[in-house]
């Protein structure tokens, strides 16, 4: 069976690709340092999955454990999702966002190298794409400057990767992912954000709940139909299957390669539509306000997907009315997340 590394797996993302890999009959190694996680996720994982995760708890900024976690285990590849990602808070600290994000990754490359396992999925972001191309975004867009320190570190890192694989024989599918929202359908599994939440949905859930007043939407006079945001929102459980996909795929390459692939659903939908379509479809009221415009948010963008779908044999099966369904059971049933 091929042994998996999973790096951020008890974070957001990485719970829910933990739980496709292991249904896919992977297994599984988890890194994490759950500073933007709880180890409970992986807990119930493993119920939801009736197997086994093992579980580092280290950052990988720790070569030392790094390197051990390596040595005692014949991985077959490696998925990327440790970081840190909260695009203001990046603005506010840069420096703690370059050294996590970068240095991270350069350990892990240095790991792979040494132990040579050249399989990689990294998370990249929508955001690599900058702020002046048009979508939808096609993987052919050349890397731009990002918005947001946050976005800069995703930029690097590819442009990083793509180096090494140039020099060696590292094969690497970037995954850009658009906006994931929703939960496990078992409710078991969900986003949970330490202190305030910077995304949408993890807000208007909170809000739900009762544990916050109401919701913000930032700026009502951008150049979309209703004047907010439109995005591209994904089903995690689709994006968590993207990554089964990407792995299955790069295990059949037997060359260096450096493949990007947007994981998104094609479809944009706005703010406003996002909040009356979670109203309508678990009956709870969202009070909210429009306050001012976001610096460095982006009136609309969304993917094409169909390189994904064509290479990858990747499809989203799940539609927004399951995105809003899923995020309000996992929230209910966790009202304080995994606290509760
Ligand atoms: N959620 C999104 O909207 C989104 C969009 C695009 C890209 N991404 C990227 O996807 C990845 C996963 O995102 P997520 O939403 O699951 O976030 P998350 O914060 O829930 O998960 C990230 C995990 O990485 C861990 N981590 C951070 N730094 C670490 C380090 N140095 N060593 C070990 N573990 C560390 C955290 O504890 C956390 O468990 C991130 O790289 C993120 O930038 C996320």
């Amino acid at each position: 069976m091929e042994k998996v590394l999973v790096t951020g797996g008890a974070g957001y993302i990485g719970s829910h690709t933990v739980l496709s890999l292991l249904r896919s009959g992977f297994e599984v190694v988890v890194i994490d340092d759950l500073s933007n996680s709880s180890r409970e996720s992986l807990v119930r994982v493993q119920t939801l999955a009736q197997k086994n995760v093992e579980f580092v708890h280290a950052s990988l900024l720790d070569e030392t454990k790094l390197k051990a976690t390596f040595s005692a285990h014949n991985f077959s590849a490696v998925i990327h999702f440790a970081g840190l990602k909260a695009v203001g808070e990046s603005m506010q600290k840069p420096l703690s966002y370059y050294q996590n994000n970068l240095i991270s990754t350069l350990n892990l490359c240095q790991c792979m190298t040494e132990f040579k396992v050249n399989k990689l999925v990294f998370s990249s972001s929508a955001t690599v794409y900058g702020e002046h191309a048009t979508p939808p975004y096609t993987e052919e867009l050349p890397l731009s400057r990002a918005s947001s320190p946050y976005g800069q570190t995703k930029v690097m890192i590819e442009q990083m990767l793509q180096d090494i694989v140039k020099a060696g024989s590292l094969q690497v599918a970037s995954l850009r992912y658009f906006n994931p929202i929703g939960a496990d359908q078992s409710g078991l599994i969900g986003e949970d954000p330490l202190g305030i939440p910077n995304n949408l949905m993890p807000f208007v859930a909170q809000v739900a709940v009762g544990k916050r007043d109401k919701l913000s939407i930032f700026g009502g006079d951008y150049p979309t139909e209703d004047g907010t945001c439109e995005r591209d929102y994904i089903h995690v459980s689709d994006l968590a299957n993207g990554h089964v996909k990407a792995l299955q795929w790069l295990s059949l390459q037997q060359q260096p390669l450096y493949e990007a692939f947007n994981l998104g659903t094609g479809s944009p939908f706005s703010v406003l539509a996002i909040v009356k379509s979670f109203i309508r479809h678990t009956g709870v009221d969202i009070p909210f306000e429009i306050a001012a415009r976001r610096s460095g948010d982006l009136a609309a963008f969304w993917a094409d997907a169909s390189k994904a779908t064509n290479i990858l044999n990747w499809q989203c099966e799940y539609t927004l009315a399951d995105m809003m369904k899923d995020t309000w059971h996992w929230q209910s049933k966790n009202p304080q997340g995994y606290q509760s």
